[in-house]
C-alpha cells in the first residue's frame, strides 16, 4: 500500500514537473515549438528524439508538439520556468525578456558572416549565454542555425533603408527587435509568429522579416511577393529544458540528452544550408522577387544603436564579439 502511495505521489510530482512516467517506468518529455513540420529545425528535433530513444534503449521518449500547439514561444518559456513543460525550442528573441544578455542576437549587423557567428556560438560567449539561462530556471542545451533575417513585404520592394519608412513591419516579441526595426527606419509591430499569416493577409502589417526556411514553411510568401536579402540579424534558435525537470533527471539521462542535443545541432547545420537554398528556389518559383540590396547602406544606419549599448552588459558582449573574434 505504501509502495503504491509513493509511486502515485511520484507520478503526480513528475506530471507536475513537466515529465510523465508511463506505467512501464518510461520517462516522457514534452517538447513544444512554433515551427512547421517541414522546417529544418523541426527535422533536427525529430532527429534529437530518435537519438534519445536509441541512447536510452527506449526508456526516454521526447514527444514533439510543433506549430505552437502548446502556446507561443513566450508562453513556452514561462511553462519551462514553472516546470509545467519539459522542453522547448524558441528563438533567442523572446528569450531576452527572461535572460537579458540574449538581446545581443537581436542587435543588427553584429556578425560579419556565418563563420563569425558560429565561432561566437561555439566559443566562450556562446557557452556563457547558455549558462546564463540556468539562473533563470532554463537549461540551454544547444543552438540551432536560424540563418540571417531579411525583410519581406507584400507589395513594396525594399532596396535601401529609406524604402522602409512608414512601413508597418512585424517583429518578434522583443525590445531589441523593435529597436532594430526603428533603427532601420521601419514602424515595428510585434505579432506572434503563429498569427503572422493572418496579420499579413488582413494587411495589419505591410511585411515582416525572417530567414528563408521560415518564410517558406510559414507560407508567408503567398502574401509577400518581395524578399530583400539584406541579412540584418542572425538570431539563433535554442533548445531549452526546464531547469526543474532537468534537475530531477538522473545524470545518465542528462548525458544522453546533452549528447543527443549536440548531435542534432550538427545535423541541423548541414540541413540548414541545403534547405535555405531550396526555400529560396521554391519562393522564387512561386512568384516572389528576390533582391540583394547593398547591405552596407543598412549597416551604416545602426551605428547609433550600437553606440547606445555602451556600458551595458549587451554592449560589453558587442565589444568582445567585435574585438575577440
Ligand atoms: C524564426 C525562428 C522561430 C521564431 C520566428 C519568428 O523562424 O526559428 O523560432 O518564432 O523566427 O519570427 O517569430
Amino acid at each position: 500500500m505504501l509502495g503504491l502511495l509513493v509511486a502515485t505521489f511520484g507520478f503526480a510530482m513528475m506530471v507536475r514537473q513537466g515529465t510523465s512516467a508511463a506505467s512501464d517506468g518510461k520517462t516522457i518529455l514534452k517538447l513544444g515549438h512554433g515551427l512547421d513540420q517541414n522546417h529544418p529545425v523541426h527535422e533536427a528535433i525529430v532527429f534529437l528524439a530518435e537519438r534519445v530513444k536509441e541512447k536510452s534503449g527506449g526508456t526516454v521518449e521526447i514527444q514533439i508538439y510543433p506549430n505552437g500547439q502548446l502556446g507561443s514561444e513566450t508562453e513556452s518559456l514561462e511553462q519551462l520556468q514553472r516546470g509545467a513543460l519539459a522542453m522547448a525550442k524558441t528563438s533567442t528573441a523572446p528569450l531576452e525578456s527572461f535572460v537579458p544578455e540574449m538581446a545581443i542576437f537581436g542587435v543588427p549587423y553584429v556578425f560579419r558572416d556565418e563563420d563569425h557567428f558560429w565561432q561566437v556560438l561555439h566559443g566562450e560567449i556562446g557557452h556563457e549565454l547558455l549558462d546564463a539561462a540556468s539562473s533563470h530556471g532554463l537549461k540551454g542545451l544547444c543552438y540551432y542555425d536560424a540563418g540571417a533575417r531579411s525583410f519581406y513585404t507584400i507589395s513594396k520592394q525594399i532596396n535601401e533603408p529609406a524604402d522602409l519608412r512608414g512601413l508597418k513591419v512585424r517583429v518578434q516579441q522583443s525590445k531589441t527587435s523593435m529597436e532594430m526595426a526603428e533603427a532601420l527606419g521601419a514602424s515595428p509591430t510585434p505579432v506572434d509568429f503563429g498569427e503572422l499569416y493572418t496579420a499579413l493577409q488582413s494587411r495589419m502589417v505591410d511585411g515582416a522579416e525572417n530567414n528563408p526556411p521560415s518564410f517558406y514553411s510559414s507560407r508567408h510568401f503567398e502574401v509577400c511577393k518581395h524578399y530583400a536579402l539584406n541579412e540584418h540579424a542572425r538570431v539563433p534558435d535554442l533548445l531549452l529544458m526546464s531547469k526543474k525537470v532537468w534537475d530531477r533527471l538522473s545524470p545518465e539521462v542528462q548525458v544522453w540528452l546533452q549528447e543527443a542535443a549536440d548531435e542534432s545541432s550538427e545535423f541541423q547545420r548541414e540541413l540548414w544550408r541545403v534547405e535555405s537554398k531550396n526555400a529560396l528556389d521554391a519562393v522564387e518559383k512561386a512568384g516572389v522577387t528576390i533582391t540583394y540590396p547593398d547591405e552596407t547602406k543598412f549597416a551604416e544606419r545602426v551605428g547609433p544603436m550600437h553606440d547606445s549599448l555602451d556600458g551595458t552588459a549587451v554592449g560589453k558582449l558587442l565589444r568582445r564579439i567585435k574585438s575577440e573574434y
